[in-house]
This record gives C-alpha cells, sequence and structure tokens, in this order.
C-alpha cells in the first residue's frame, strides 16, 4: 500500500456498525441508500455474494459480518480495489472479500455463481448526480437514471444459482417504472422489502435540468409541509 494520507475516514452507522471506513476521492460515501439496502440483506451463513456496485466496501463487509461465506465486489471506480481491500483487512474479512475494478460483471471470474446479487450501481439521472455531488464520479446512473441499472439486470440472471436472488434498490429520483418493468420481465417475482422517504436536496429542486425530468415524470416528488420527498425501497427479485 502506498502512502494514501489523502484519504478521508467515514462512519458506518447501519446494519453491523458502527465502524470506520476509508474513502478516496473516487470511492462514493455511503448513503441512506446503503443503509436501507443493508437492512434488507438476509443470510443463514455461507452464502456468495456479488455486490455489484461494491464503493467502499460496505455492503460487502456487513454481508461477511452477517456469515456469506464469499463476497465479490465491483465497481468502476479507479482505486476500488485498492480502498475495499483496505476497508475489509482493517475491520477483519479480508479472508472472506474479494474487489475488482471494472464494468458491471466484466472482470468476476467466469464460473462464479451467487446466492445473492446486490445490485447497487449508479441509478439517479445524470443531471441529479451533477447537482448533489453524490457520486464522486460526477455520473449517475444514465440521463434518466435507469439506464445503468437496466444494463445490471439483463446480465444478473447469468450469475445467479437455482433459487438466488438479486436485492434491486430503486427511487423516485429516476426511471423507476422502466427499471421495474424489466425487472419483472427477468426475474418474474418482485417483493418490496423495504421503502423509506428522505427530504430532496435543495440545490435539487433549483436545477432546471431536474425540473425538466419532473415535468417528464421521471423524478417524481411529494410535498409534506414545505418539505419535497423522495421514496427509495429496495426489492427482491427471484426467478
Ligand atoms: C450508489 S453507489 C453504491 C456504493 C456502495 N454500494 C455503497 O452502498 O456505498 C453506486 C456505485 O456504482 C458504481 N458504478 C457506476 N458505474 C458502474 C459500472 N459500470 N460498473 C460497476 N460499478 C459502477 C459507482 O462507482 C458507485 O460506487
Amino acid at each position: 500500500m502506498t502512502d494514501r494520507s489523502d484519504l478521508k475516514t467515514f462512519r458506518w452507522k447501519g446494519r453491523e456498525g458502527p465502524f470506520e471506513l476509508f474513502l478516496s476521492d473516487h470511492t462514493f460515501a455511503p448513503s441512506k441508500v446503503s443503509e436501507l439496502l443493508a437492512e434488507a440483506l438476509e443470510l443463514s451463513g455461507g452464502e456468495t455474494v456479488i455486490d455489484m456496485g461494491c464503493g467502499s466496501g460496505v455492503l460487502s463487509i456487513v454481508a461477511a459480518r452477517l456469515g456469506a461465506g464469499e463476497v465479490h465486489g465491483v465497481d468502476a471506480a479507479p482505486d476500488t480495489v485498492e480502498i475495499a481491500t483496505l476497508n475489509a483487512e482493517r475491520l477483519g474479512v479480508a479472508d472472506r472479500t474479494h474487489f475488482y475494478q471494472g464494468d458491471l460483471f466484466d472482470p468476476l471470474p467466469r464460473d462464479l455463481k451467487a446466492d445473492v446479487i446486490i445490485g447497487d450501481v449508479s441509478g439517479i439521472p445524470d443531471p441529479v448526480a451533477r447537482v448533489t455531488g453524490w457520486f464522486p464520479s460526477g455520473r449517475g446512473g444514465g440521463p434518466r437514471g435507469s439506464e445503468l441499472p437496466i444494463r445490471m439486470l439483463r446480465e444478473a440472471p447469468g450469475w445467479l444459482k437455482e433459487g438466488g436472488k438479486l436485492l434491486l434498490p430503486t427511487g423516485t429520483l429516476q426511471d423507476e417504472t422502466s427499471i421495474l418493468q424489466v425487472a419483472k420481465d427477468l426475474f418474474g417475482r418482485l417483493t418490496k422489502l423495504v421503502e423509506r422517504q428522505f427530504p430532496l436536496p435543495a440545490v435539487v429542486a433549483e436545477s432546471q435540468e431536474v425540473l425538466a425530468l419532473m415535468k417528464e415524470r421521471v423524478v417524481e416528488l411529494t410535498q409534506r409541509g414545505s418539505r419535497l420527498l423522495w421514496a427509495a425501497r429496495v426489492w427482491e427479485c427471484t426467478v
């Protein structure tokens, strides 16, 4: 490991926390949706898990702590392997976690089959990603926030064991209808596991590009008092 005094620390307070994570300028900082996914993760022990869009490795670490036999995390961010491995080592789960950098399932061993895929790739519209700064790359999941999740969904069934499941986060900040339609066509059964509402950051509501997406009903918000809220949900997709 070269000197990484540039790294920041982040305190994970979700499931299996609290614990500290190291993040670089390229690493996604775990969010409320990461917490929802961690809540929704049910493991009985020994499972093989693919953590797609693993960022800091946070959900891989949670999965390992919950008893997964092996976890394979992938992210497009340039220093994924270094950062996620560092976090897994510090938290004592490096023997069960493997990290890869690249596009979706491309870097994974060809013969890998998972019991569970955590399908958490970027999924908000690019204009929302730009104004919120939530994504270090400045990119979301495509113009409508659905393009990348749909590409991930189309590849996912081939990486699942028989009886396996995909955990899919969706929300009203993206073209959720299109994502759920593709998930239903590919998997057949979708069960909503958790749902939560979050206040919309003011910068999002003020962006002209986001207003255009609201007019098209790609982004759907609800008003509560003076606040605009968006909803996030986690689905279990099974064949
Ligand atoms: C919403 S973040 C989730 C990160 C992590 N699961 C967490 O909870 O903190 C989505 C992640 O998808 C990654 N990503 C974007 N495009 C990708 C691609 N084509 N292949 C793999 N990962 C990608 C981003 O770099 C980002 O870290």
